[in-house]
Protein backbone atom coordinates (compact mmCIF):
# COMPACT_ATOMS: atom_id res chain seq x y z
CA UNK A 1 0.00 0.00 0.00
CA UNK A 2 1.09 3.62 -0.95
CA UNK A 3 1.39 6.28 2.13
CA UNK A 4 -0.01 9.85 1.42
CA UNK A 5 0.50 12.39 3.80
CA UNK A 6 -2.87 14.67 4.02
CA UNK A 7 -1.50 18.63 5.30
CA UNK A 8 -4.43 20.65 6.51
CA UNK A 9 -3.59 24.10 7.09
CA UNK A 10 -4.89 26.88 9.29
CA UNK A 11 -8.75 27.23 10.89
CA UNK A 12 -9.47 24.16 8.91
CA UNK A 13 -9.99 22.93 11.99
CA UNK A 14 -13.10 25.36 12.39
CA UNK A 15 -14.80 23.78 9.08
CA UNK A 16 -18.58 23.64 10.09
CA UNK A 17 -18.04 26.89 12.46
CA UNK A 18 -16.34 29.07 10.24
CA UNK A 19 -18.16 31.08 7.37
CA UNK A 20 -20.25 28.24 6.42
CA UNK A 21 -21.95 30.09 2.85
CA UNK A 22 -17.98 29.83 2.04
CA UNK A 23 -17.05 26.29 3.56
CA UNK A 24 -20.08 24.28 4.52
CA UNK A 25 -21.98 23.10 7.33
CA UNK A 26 -19.58 19.77 7.77
CA UNK A 27 -16.68 19.40 10.59
CA UNK A 28 -13.16 18.78 10.28
CA UNK A 29 -13.70 15.58 11.54
CA UNK A 30 -16.54 15.26 8.58
CA UNK A 31 -13.64 15.90 6.42
CA UNK A 32 -11.47 13.38 8.31
CA UNK A 33 -13.83 10.65 7.36
CA UNK A 34 -13.76 11.60 4.33
CA UNK A 35 -10.83 10.89 3.84
CA UNK A 36 -10.07 8.07 5.04
CA UNK A 37 -13.19 6.35 3.49
CA UNK A 38 -12.18 7.99 -0.44
CA UNK A 39 -7.98 6.43 0.30
CA UNK A 40 -9.60 2.83 1.75
CA UNK A 41 -11.43 2.80 -1.48
CA UNK A 42 -8.24 3.60 -3.19
CA UNK A 43 -6.50 1.38 -1.25
CA UNK A 44 -4.32 4.21 -0.17
CA UNK A 45 -2.65 4.28 3.47
CA UNK A 46 -3.29 7.63 4.39
CA UNK A 47 -2.33 9.99 7.15
CA UNK A 48 -4.11 13.62 7.99
CA UNK A 49 -2.49 16.32 9.79
CA UNK A 50 -3.73 19.71 10.68
CA UNK A 51 -1.94 22.93 11.87
CA UNK A 52 -2.53 26.38 12.62
CA UNK A 53 1.10 27.02 12.79
CA UNK A 54 3.50 27.56 9.63
CA UNK A 55 6.23 25.77 11.24
CA UNK A 56 4.64 22.36 11.82
CA UNK A 57 3.28 22.53 8.72
CA UNK A 58 6.58 22.48 7.70
CA UNK A 59 7.92 20.07 9.89
CA UNK A 60 5.14 17.31 8.88
CA UNK A 61 5.78 17.75 5.22
CA UNK A 62 9.36 17.40 5.91
CA UNK A 63 9.04 14.21 8.25
CA UNK A 64 7.27 12.75 4.89
CA UNK A 65 10.60 12.55 3.64
CA UNK A 66 11.88 8.52 3.18
CA UNK A 67 8.10 7.42 4.51
CA UNK A 68 5.27 8.99 2.18
CA UNK A 69 4.49 8.15 -1.43
CA UNK A 70 2.86 11.44 -2.49
CA UNK A 71 1.19 14.03 -0.38
CA UNK A 72 -2.21 16.09 -0.65
CA UNK A 73 -2.05 19.61 0.56
CA UNK A 74 -4.49 22.14 1.67
CA UNK A 75 -1.86 25.05 2.98
CA UNK A 76 -5.33 27.21 3.63
CA UNK A 77 -4.53 31.21 4.13
CA UNK A 78 -0.97 29.57 3.96
CA UNK A 79 -0.96 29.38 0.57
CA UNK A 80 -1.38 32.50 -0.55
CA UNK A 81 1.49 33.48 1.62
CA UNK A 82 4.23 31.16 2.70
CA UNK A 83 7.91 30.69 0.55
CA UNK A 84 8.43 27.87 3.28
CA UNK A 85 5.91 25.58 2.82
CA UNK A 86 6.74 25.77 -0.75
CA UNK A 87 10.46 25.55 -0.25
CA UNK A 88 9.41 22.39 2.00
CA UNK A 89 7.36 20.39 -0.81
CA UNK A 90 10.10 21.16 -3.15
CA UNK A 91 12.64 19.96 -0.37
CA UNK A 92 11.39 16.33 -0.55
CA UNK A 93 10.72 16.03 -4.27
CA UNK A 94 7.07 14.55 -3.00
CA UNK A 95 4.06 14.46 -5.90
CA UNK A 96 1.73 16.88 -4.58
CA UNK A 97 -1.70 17.83 -4.89
CA UNK A 98 -2.88 21.17 -3.75
CA UNK A 99 -6.67 21.51 -2.90
CA UNK A 100 -9.02 24.06 -1.87
CA UNK A 101 -12.45 23.72 -0.93
CA UNK A 102 -13.63 27.10 -2.28
CA UNK A 103 -13.16 28.42 -5.45
CA UNK A 104 -10.29 30.91 -4.92
CA UNK A 105 -9.82 31.66 -8.40
CA UNK A 106 -13.27 33.59 -7.82
CA UNK A 107 -12.44 35.14 -4.30
CA UNK A 108 -10.97 37.86 -3.79
CA UNK A 109 -6.86 39.15 -5.49
CA UNK A 110 -4.56 38.23 -2.15
CA UNK A 111 -5.76 34.94 -2.91
CA UNK A 112 -4.46 34.26 -6.31
CA UNK A 113 -1.51 33.91 -5.77
CA UNK A 114 -0.27 30.52 -4.63
CA UNK A 115 3.45 29.76 -3.25
CA UNK A 116 2.39 25.93 -2.45
CA UNK A 117 0.58 25.40 -5.78
CA UNK A 118 4.06 25.82 -7.31
CA UNK A 119 5.48 22.84 -6.20
CA UNK A 120 2.44 20.48 -7.10
CA UNK A 121 1.82 18.75 -9.84
CA UNK A 122 -1.84 19.26 -9.80
CA UNK A 123 -4.40 21.93 -8.15
CA UNK A 124 -8.10 21.24 -7.42
CA UNK A 125 -9.78 24.25 -6.54
CA UNK A 126 -13.71 24.60 -5.62
CA UNK A 127 -14.93 21.10 -4.80
CA UNK A 128 -15.18 20.63 -1.22
CA UNK A 129 -14.63 17.66 0.31
CA UNK A 130 -14.52 16.12 -3.05
CA UNK A 131 -11.57 17.75 -4.19
CA UNK A 132 -9.24 15.73 -1.81
CA UNK A 133 -10.75 12.46 -3.07
CA UNK A 134 -9.85 13.35 -7.12
CA UNK A 135 -6.21 14.29 -5.46
CA UNK A 136 -5.72 10.84 -3.72
CA UNK A 137 -7.50 9.10 -6.76
CA UNK A 138 -4.79 11.26 -9.33
CA UNK A 139 -1.41 9.68 -6.36
CA UNK A 140 -2.76 6.65 -6.93
CA UNK A 141 -2.03 6.19 -10.56
CA UNK A 142 0.81 8.36 -10.13
CA UNK A 143 2.90 6.93 -7.62
C1 LIG B 1 -8.87 27.57 1.46
C2 LIG B 1 -8.80 28.89 0.70
C3 LIG B 1 -7.84 29.85 1.38
O1 LIG B 1 -7.77 31.07 0.65
C4 LIG B 1 -8.32 30.15 2.77
O2 LIG B 1 -7.40 31.00 3.44
C5 LIG B 1 -8.61 28.93 3.57
C6 LIG B 1 -9.23 27.78 2.92
C7 LIG B 1 -9.90 26.60 0.87
O3 LIG B 1 -9.84 25.41 1.18
O4 LIG B 1 -10.79 27.03 0.10
O5 LIG B 1 -8.41 28.90 4.79
O6 LIG B 1 -7.60 26.93 1.38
Amino acid sequence: MKNILVVNGPNLNMLGIREPAIYGRQTYADLLAYIREAASALSLNVTCFQSNSEGELVTAIQQAYGKMDGIVINPAAYTHTSVAILDALKAVALPAVEVHLSAVETREAFRQVSYAGMACEKTITGKGFAGYQEALAYLAQRV
